[in-house]
């Protein structure tokens, strides 16, 4: 019976032309990987894989959560990302989707209200589901929206709470987060950026906040990943001491969760030391200029980019496009309903500081012989 549902539901996803299915990625050098997060190639890089061999004098796993044997090396790493961020504290988490639903579900409590942008990642909305506070969506970086919902409904709640990505992770585009900021400080609320995309890419690598000349406050958290820019794995949010006192005391993700692998923690301390220096992100948005020229000599952008994420918009034609790539040997997958609103499905291309110029060209080559 339970099988025979599951088939009707199968069916029924494959019908609506939304079936998803898994893609074995050929992960040597034989493939142009326009796919993947690992915006500064720090997942490959020399000195960072000797860290996390270095990290295997810990044992493999970590045993156990923070709170009971996992403890091992990641404080180290949380001085380390606070010192980056210029924060108080920071606190580590086994995923960037850990730590949204984590930090989120903890602060956010009944009687207080939480306003998301419309394209929030699913972790955030994932996050606000697990609270129990009301939720309200302003339109994607509309603070005009975002001050009429406050205006009408912020008066009786205890907190009020603004979400928002710093980089949009299927646009591309960046948060208003000097006018978010401006909102919160007014109607006293708590601005929550989710950096995921920003970290390494913006602000000399610091992140969005960084992009904006703001500076950490009370009333800031910044959420982040060590699985984008950073090329491992994890999650972390980063601000005052309390925040992390209570989050360690509170977070349910955080607590009954066991702790990342300390070799993936060393080579993510390798990753932010590298980071540090600001050259990898220097070259980074060296190569976004060079994109944004070839993209824009093929028409496949109007407006230049400002971080390594370009939605190109192909609508239906998006997953011929992407089949005909992979067939070329070339990785970059198309993205659709209901990751994206219909009508604006897409190649999310992402580019790194591996790429050459006559990479880009092969790329969109390859995507004007299926368009003609
Ligand atoms: C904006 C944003 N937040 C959070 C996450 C989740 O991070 P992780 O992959 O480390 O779980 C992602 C990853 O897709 C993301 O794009």
């Amino acid at each position: 019976m339970f099988k025979r549902e599951l088939q009707k539901e199968i069916e029924n996803i494959k019908n609506n032309n939304l079936y998803r299915f898994l893609r074995k990625k050929d992960n040597t050098n034989n493939i142009l990987d326009f796919s993947s997060n690992d915006y500064l190639c720090l997942s490959k890089h020399p000195e960072v894989i000797d860290a996390v061999k270095d990290g295997l004098k810990y044992g493999f796993g970590s045993t156990g959560s923070r709170l009971t044997s996992g403890d091992i090396n990641h404080q180290i790493l949380e001085e380390k990302i606070a010192e980056f961020k210029g924060t108080e504290g920071a606190l580590v988490y086994s995923t960037g989707y850990a730590t949204n639903v984590g930090v989120i579900s903890s602060l956010c409590k009944k009687g207080d209200l939480i306003l998301s942008d419309k394209l929030n990642h699913a972790s955030i909305i994932d996050g606000c589901r697990l609270s129990k506070s009301d939720v309200l969506i302003y339109n994607h970086c509309d603070v005009n929206h975002l001050r009429d919902l406050i205006e009408e409904n912020g008066n009786n709640y205890n907190n009020l709470f603004i979400i928002t990505d710093g980089v949009f992770s299927m646009d591309g585009d960046i948060a208003p987060l000097d006018k978010l900021k401006k909102i919160a400080d007014e109607y006293n609320g708590i601005l929550i950026i989710d950096d995921a995309h920003g970290t390494g890419v913006l602000g000399n690598g610091r992140g969005t906040l960084k992009h904006f000349n703001l500076k950490p406050s009370d009333n800031i958290i910044q959420i982040g990943t060590l699985s984008k820019a950073v090329g491992g794995l994890g999650g972390f949010v980063c601000g005052i001491e309390e925040l992390i006192e209570y989050l360690i005391n509170t977070s349910r993700s955080f607590i009954y969760s066991t702790s990342l692998p300390p070799c993936v923690v060393s080579g993510c301390i390798k990753s932010l030391e590298l980071m540090e220096r600001g050259d990898l992100t220097k070259k980074l948005q060296k190569n976004i200029k060079t994109a944004n020229k070839i993209f824009k000599e093929y028409n496949f952008i109007k407006e230049d980019n400002l971080t390594p994420i370009y939605p190109l918009i192909f609508k239906e034609k998006t997953m011929e496009i992407s089949e005909n790539l992979i067939k070329n040997n070339i990785f970059c997958v198309g993205i659709r309903y209901p990751t994206v609103p219909k009508g604006l499905e897409r190649l999310r291309v992402s580019i790194n500081i591996g790429h050459s110029e006559g990479d880009f060209g092969v790329l969109c080559e390859c995507i004007k012989k299926v368009l003609n």
